[in-house]
């Protein structure tokens, strides 16, 4: 009876704390003055402590949410498609119906979230416009104060400007694969944050996403590829439009865009008592993709006809493999493709 007992309360014990969030990170020990000050896609180490995720007063993106993507250096239209079919499958379908589990079922999770006034993130998620940085305003190796003046320059075009959207907007600052950023493949895939005033004139959320086809696959476009330390004995997975590097890239797209949503300000939902080195709820669910997931294990997801990983299906039959985020309802990781 006593060995019972302990057995069920290690059970409930194991049920009420989360996955161990994943990605395969490189080993490093250096870090630069101003990382902390960035939210960004990162590993979460708290699978043996309770997670804390706290509201912390501020605003989440409760009115329709106006997505501007600034597509940063050359950019293949058929990358650019799989990107932009992710960002337009966010919303309910309005033409052809796409099958569950939809990327809109998925963004259900982050519609969870609400602010002191009791309203929820919005499911009405708007692929607003789009803008072309192709000569590479600010160069190709980029620090995280020169992605801020690529936004100022895609505002204050003279050709093509995108609106300033305070209200509604987020601009996806997207860099093409031959585009160094600071501390990518190192530390970072991808981070969000806010403009300052001082360089943009706006207060604008923001996220920086890098294409990871040549700029280590292995690691911001895992499980599509992976380390060479991990050996043979699984194999990576295949990605669901052909394209390693940006089928990797869709999930950490998708990450920062639940991480702005449901925290915008950085003073609304996460985890730690630091809001400089915030865990926000993808940052919780990092590497997990369906049941079981957890600690390098990505769960159960679904393979189609040809071999190809997915979890959620798209517009226009497209499929994709997004990470889960973290449900203060459930209190763990969920994404539609759940099998219980
Ligand atoms: C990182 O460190 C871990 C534990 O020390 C080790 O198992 C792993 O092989 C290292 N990875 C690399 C890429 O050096
Ligand atoms: C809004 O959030 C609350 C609290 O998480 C939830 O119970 C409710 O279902 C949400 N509404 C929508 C439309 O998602």
């Amino acid at each position: 009876m006593a060995r019972i007992h302990l057995l069920l309360s290690s059970l409930v014990l194991l049920l009420s704390v989360p996955s161990e969030a994943w990605r395969p990170w490189p080993n490093s020990t250096t870090t630069t003055g101003d990382a902390a000050a960035f939210t960004e896609s990162k590993r979460y180490e708290g699978s043996s402590e309770f997670v804390d995720l706290k509201y912390h007063m501020g605003p989440v993106l409760s009115s329709q949410i106006n997505i501007y993507t600034i597509w940063y250096g050359a950019w293949p239209l058929r990358h650019r498609s799989v990107i932009k079919d992710f960002l337009l499958s966010l919303s309910p379908s309005t033409g052809g119906a796409v099958s569950s589990p939809s990327v809109s079922d998925w963004w259900r999770t982050v519609r969870l979230y609400t602010d002191q006034t009791g309203a929820n993130v919005s499911g009405n998620v708007n692929v607003a416009s789009e803008h072309f940085d192709v000569g590479y305003s600010q160069g190709k190796s980029l620090t995280r104060l020169s992605v801020q003046r690529i936004i100022r320059e895609a505002v204050k075009a003279s050709k093509g400007a995108l609106p300033v959207d305070p209200k509604n907007g987020i601009y996806l600052v997207l860099t093409a694969e031959d585009v160094r950023m600071q501390d990518f493949c190192r530390a970072v895939c991808g981070f969000h944050y806010f403009t300052f005033p001082s360089i943009v004139g706006y207060t604008l959320p923001y996220a920086w996403i890098g294409s990871s086809t040549v700029q280590c696959p292995e690691v911001c476009a895992y499980p599509f590829a992976i380390p060479s330390y991990m050996g043979r004995s699984s194999g990576p997975m295949h990605p669901p439009n052909g394209a390693v590097g940006i089928d990797g890239m869709v999930s950490v797209v998708a990450h920062e865009l639940a991480e702005l949503a449901s925290n915008p300000l950085v003073n609304a939902w996460y985890a730690g008592e630091d809001p400089t080195s915030p865990t926000e709820i993808a940052d919780l669910c990092e590497g997990v993709y369906g049941t079981g997931g957890g600690g390098g294990y990505t769960g159960r997801v679904m393979v189609d006809g040809r071999g190809r990983h997915y979890n959620v299906n798209g517009r226009g039959g497209r499929k994709f493999l997004v990470q889960w985020v973290w449900s203060p309802v459930k209190k763990a990781c969920s994404g539609p493709n759940a099998l219980d």
